[in-house]
């Protein structure tokens, strides 16, 4: 699959003297997708190719070495024209390429210029793992040696002593690349590494539109998609999480391409904190994209002997359209990125108490909820926020994880043993990267919040961060969640993460380390969360931040699934799932039916859409359910059996977007499809109703043309292939209303 030769290429040098180049090629195919570069002679590691699969040709004319725009030198080949205009791999800052470089240092000489030269390269069966010395773990997409490939290229900066590996990973049957890179001071002087991004593509074209997943909290990973313009066009993160406002997620896709047909170029950064993202459009009207770990404020010392890895990114290319891009990402994350044991399980139906009582709730309410829930069929019940220390409201406790007595009467050990006696599991909510400043843990140990010394601290819910840079944090803060976890039957955690990083200093690190905190913090919480998941292989641990400010891959690697938003309205919740489901499977989503008026937006829908929309996903319920009317309460055990009977439809098949608010705000569809195309689920969610409309037909997708299928609400069959060409005609009356169909192929 990854094969390299070797060509000689004649041109001019500036002087007119006659030269050659030899060229080696690099070149990796699957038989669908080529991604091919080139060693120059010189050692520049330039971009060939990203792609459909190419014949078997020699690639070394399209890098036209010998060809320069016209200038009155003639064949000139300036070095300064030459670096800012050909496809590099992975750009220096310094040496006369202006666009936005990958990599840029800070030498002991104060110098910032960095030339990598390529060396030698070499070849891995699988995926070899990511590592960071200090931290247990790096999280990256894994795979079998029979299911990748990786290509090593060796790059050195001989003047600053630096060593670079760039890792490609290209995957044998799905259009994925992964990439990142590593640097290694083989010097005896100590070298800052103050930009070190994952992935560079020089494209050859701008005609490209650029997908991003915006937002808020509440209105998480919205799509926007705008054409690409000269100049820069980025999203990123300066909050210390991936956050609420841009998704690590971006596709450049051809002006034209929807979900069928187009060209699209997915990429999407396996990490938790901050990223950016860019796209830019040259001078000569071509496009450099580069992501990684967001350069602003960050900088890393590499004394001699020490490496530094980056996160990856993880590239998918479709030549078929946007839907075929999602899905090679969901087939990905669930074999190659998610792990554990609840990994491909149907998720236990779970009731959540936030919505239900916020803070103010007891022992006896609890279990009063768990009771009714259990009657109605609910397997789990999650206790949220405010069991612990003395929390009666946002403002007290975090970091105090023991039980709050005087609340949960009779001790935590005690209520779980209540709910389980009920027939259900128990899940708890935590909050283990903060401390309030009215906890015990923060009048001992003020030292452990990140801080700037000498500098007012700024409060974002009433609360500080900790600084899991400092091994000491992180082993204090293990140890009362193991704790609560020896003694009691817990076996769901939700892991939240409730506010943004300020005055960014740890009283742990050298002053010349302040720096690498925004990183180090990242890389604390994932060697937690890699202890918890490792001493307690059966917890499933569903990840959160303020709804879903932590939606990012890097998050996958340890919890399989996560709270999509804090919204969940059903109406609002079809952008956010819609948006969500650019990159990340339904299998990973957290969906919850609530109560009406909606809490976030105020809205009333009806109880079943609400349960439609929240089958994609993790099923669960948000509400009070000893409160709420007595249809609502009458309908969810149908709403779970249907759950449990299309959950492994949904979290096992393929996902086809059908309907799109952004372009048509009336309706919603999808659907999901068995992988042997053997049977699906359709959903429709009207928004407004709208009056005198005949019934819409609306197109099935991704059944195969040449079956037969049988939709069992009307017992009426078709061939996949009139479903997909003619559809059928939908009608629902009133605002807000939803239908789901399911198909069944059948022998004729
Ligand atoms: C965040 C979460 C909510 C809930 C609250 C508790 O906002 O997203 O689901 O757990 O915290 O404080």
């Amino acid at each position: 699959m990854i094969r390299n030769y070797e060509t000689v290429i004649p041109y001019k040098t500036w002087t007119g003297v006659e030269a050659e180049d030899k060229v080696r090629v690099f070149r990796m195919d699957n038989g669908s997708m080529t991604y091919a570069m080139a060693a120059s002679e010189e050692g520049f590691l330039m971009h060939i190719y990203y792609g459909k699969a190419l014949g078997d040709d020699d690639l070394t004319y399209v890098l036209k070495l010998n060809e320069a725009p016209f200038t009155p030198k003639g064949f000139a080949r300036e070095k300064g024209t030459f670096m800012d205009s050909k496809p590099f791999e992975f750009p220096c800052y310094g040496i006369g390429d202006y666009r936005e470089p990958c990599m840029m240092i800070l030498d002991d000489e104060g110098m910032s210029a960095c030339d990598l030269r390529f060396k030698s390269f070499r070849v891995e069966e699988g995926k070899p793992a990511l590592k960071q010395k200090g931290y247990t773990c790096f999280p990256a997409t894994f795979a079998e040696a029979s299911d990748c490939e990786t290509l090593v290229m060796v790059m050195e900066d001989d003047a600053a002593n630096l060593l670079v590996e760039l890792s490609y990973t290209m995957f044998k049957n799905s259009n994925v690349i992964t990439r990142s890179a590593k640097v290694w001071n083989k010097g005896y002087s100590d070298v800052r590494i103050s930009r070190m991004l994952s992935t560079c593509v020089d494209f050859d074209t701008d005609q490209f539109d650029m997908i991003t997943l915006n937002g808020s909290w509440a209105r998480e990973r919205v799509m926007e998609r705008a054409p690409l313009h000269h100049g820069k066009q980025s999203v990123d993160s300066m909050r210390g999480e991936s956050s609420h406002q841009n998704n690590p997620f971006v596709a450049l896709v051809s002006h034209k391409a929807d979900e069928t047909t187009g060209e699209a170029y997915g990429f999407n950064l396996v990490y938790s904190g901050n990223f950016m993202a860019q796209a830019e459009v040259t001078q000569h009207k071509k496009t450099r994209f580069v992501m990684g770990i967001n350069p602003m404020d960050f900088s890393w010392l590499l004394r001699p002997e020490e490496e530094f890895q980056t996160p990856e990114v993880v590239m998918v290319y479709s030549a078929n359209g946007i839907g075929e891009m999602s899905r090679t990402y969901h087939d990905l994350y669930r074999n190659h990125l998610i792990r554990g044991q609840w990994k491909d399980k149907k998720r236990p139906v779970l009731i959540n108490n936030w919505e239900a009582t916020y803070f103010n709730f007891d022992t006896d309410k609890i279990i009063a909820i768990a009771k009714q829930a259990s009657e109605l069929g609910v397997e789990m019940l999650v206790l949220d926020d405010g069991w612990f220390g003395h929390r009666d409201f946002d403002n007290s406790s975090l970091g105090d994880w023991y039980v709050y007595e005087s609340k949960v009467k009779g001790g935590l050990p005690h209520l779980v043993e209540e709910v389980n006696k009920l027939g259900m599991k128990f899940g708890l909510w935590f909050e283990p990267e903060m401390v309030s400043p009215d906890s015990d843990l923060y009048r001992e140990h003020p030292e452990w919040a990140i801080q700037i010394i000498g500098r007012s601290m700024t409060q974002s819910r009433e609360q500080y961060v900790l600084d899991y840079s400092n091994p000491e944090v992180r082993d204090y803060v293990y140890s009362m969640i193991r704790k609560i976890l020896d003694t009691a039957n817990v076996e769901y955690i939700k892991w939240d993460m409730n506010r943004q990083l300020t005055e960014v200093g740890s009283t742990s690190l050298h002053r010349k380390r302040q720096r690498e905190l925004w990183h180090r913090y990242v890389l604390g919480v994932y060697d937690l969360m890699n202890r918890l998941t490792t001493d307690y292989p059966y917890l499933l641990l569903e990840n959160c931040s303020g709804g879903g400010a932590r939606f990012d891959p890097g998050m996958l690697y340890f919890s399989p699934q996560i709270w999509t938003s804090d919204d969940t309205d059903a109406i609002e919740r079809l952008k956010i799932q819609y948006g969500t489901s650019l990159c990340y499977p339904a299998s990973c989503m957290g969906a919850h039916v609530s109560d009406c008026p909606n809490h976030t937006v105020g809205r009333t829908t009806p109880f079943a859409t609400r349960g439609d929309v929240a089958l994609v996903g993790t099923f669960g319920y948000e509400l009070d359910v000893t409160k709420i009317p007595q249809a609502d309460r009458d309908a969810i055990p149908g709403q779970i059996a249907k759950f449990h009977r299309f959950n492994p439809l949904v979290r096992t098949g393929d996902q086809y977007r059908i309907g799109n608010l952004f372009e048509n705000p009336d309706y919603d569809a999808w659907m999901f499809v068995a992988k042997d195309k053997s049977e699906a689920l359709f959903t429709f969610v009207q928004v407004l109703a709208k009056p005198n409309y005949p019934s819409k037909f609306i197109k099935m997708a991704g059944l195969c043309a040449e079956k037969k299928y049988q939709i069992e609400e009307t017992g009426q069959i078709l061939s996949g292939r009139t479903l997909m060409e003619i559809g059928l005609p939908i009608s629902v009356h009133g605002d807000f209303t939803s239908k789901t169909l399911y198909l069944k192929a059948v022998e004729e």
